[in-house]
């Protein structure tokens, strides 16, 4: 076995690689349930909106080279085009989610299911836990998100499967309640992540492990522009994010705005529409 070569990406001064995403379109996107504080049942939310927001993303990825894979939407399952909690793959090892709320337990087997039919090793989880939501993958390390979602038992049995170290982090602002809420990975080896999110404790962890990341503020959390997606060279981000991406841009990344407000009515952007399929191939 070895890694998936993957094509190289460019954008601003930096190089990135070419991504495989998994999303599922918004048909049956709605608000009909509150289970984070950005859902709000009586205000609702438009699908039709959603949709062509969704496609604006979808776009933006292939145009930067990535592929993008769909999973069927399911009627009765609104949350579903949150695509990264369905799973977490790591050199083609597919680690289930188990949801902390009903609303959204279907959505786990579903996930793992259109893995298994593709010949993908899955395993199902014996904890709570909302895939890539919580779980974000470095080279050489995953971090982990806890406190309002993901259960840290989830953390060591995802540790055993996939076999990369996970370093748990606790999360203590409920408008963060994932860890792709509040931090990304801008490459393999670095991150950006707004620190009002995290206890101290895992505060200076961060700081510890990352002395060179990107500190983002409270305003550009707020609009979730930590829920971004980077190939490691271009970063697709929530247009509000405005003080980030033109650190970002700063930086040497190409911004690549979108425009998801429909769906962070539910509390998602960009990134939680997208769950990476990270392969190995056959050598
Ligand atoms: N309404 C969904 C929930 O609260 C939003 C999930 C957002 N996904 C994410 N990866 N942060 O579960």
């Amino acid at each position: 076995m070895a890694l998936a070569t993957l094509p190289a990406v460019t954008g601003g001064d930096r190089t990135g690689t070419a991504r495989h995403y998994l999303m599922c379109r918004p048909e049956f996107f709605a608000v009909t349930y509150a289970i984070n504080p950005w859902m709000d049942p009586d205000q609702g939310a438009d699908a039709a909106r959603a949709v062509q927001q969704w496609e604006g993303l979808r776009r933006a990825y292939e145009e930067l080279g990535h592929k993008v894979s769909l999973i069927d939407p399911v009627d009765g399952l609104p949350d579903m085009v949150f695509a990264a909690n369905g799973a977490l793959v790591v050199d083609s090892r597919v680690y289930g989610a188990r949801f902390t709320h009903a609303e959204r337990a279907a959505e786990g087997p579903a996930y793992l299911r259109w893995f298994a039919d593709r010949g993908f090793e899955t395993m199902e989880p014996a904890h709570t836990n909302e895939g890539e939501g919580d779980f974000l993958t470095l080279d050489d390390v995953v971090l982990a998100g806890t406190g309002f979602r993901t259960d840290v038992a989830a953390h060591v049995e995802a540790q055993e499967f996939i076999g990369r170290p996970v370093v748990t982090l606790r999360l203590v602002d409920p408008r963060f309640y994932h860890l792709d809420t509040a931090l990304f990975p801008l490459d393999g080896q670095n991150v950006a992540y707004y620190p009002g999110a995290f206890s101290e404790g895992s505060r200076n962890v961060l700081r510890r492990m990352f002395p060179d990341a990107v500190i983002a503020t409270e305003e550009d959390a707020a609009v979730l522009g930590l829920n971004a997606v980077s190939d490691g060279a271009n970063v697709v981000i929530n247009a509000e994010a405005t003080g980030l991406s033109l650190e970002l841009e700063r930086l040497g990344y190409t911004v690549v705005p979108v425009d998801l407000s429909e769906l962070r009515k539910a509390g998602g952007g960009p990134k939680c529409c997208t769950l990476e399929i990270r392969e190995v191939s056959a050598a």
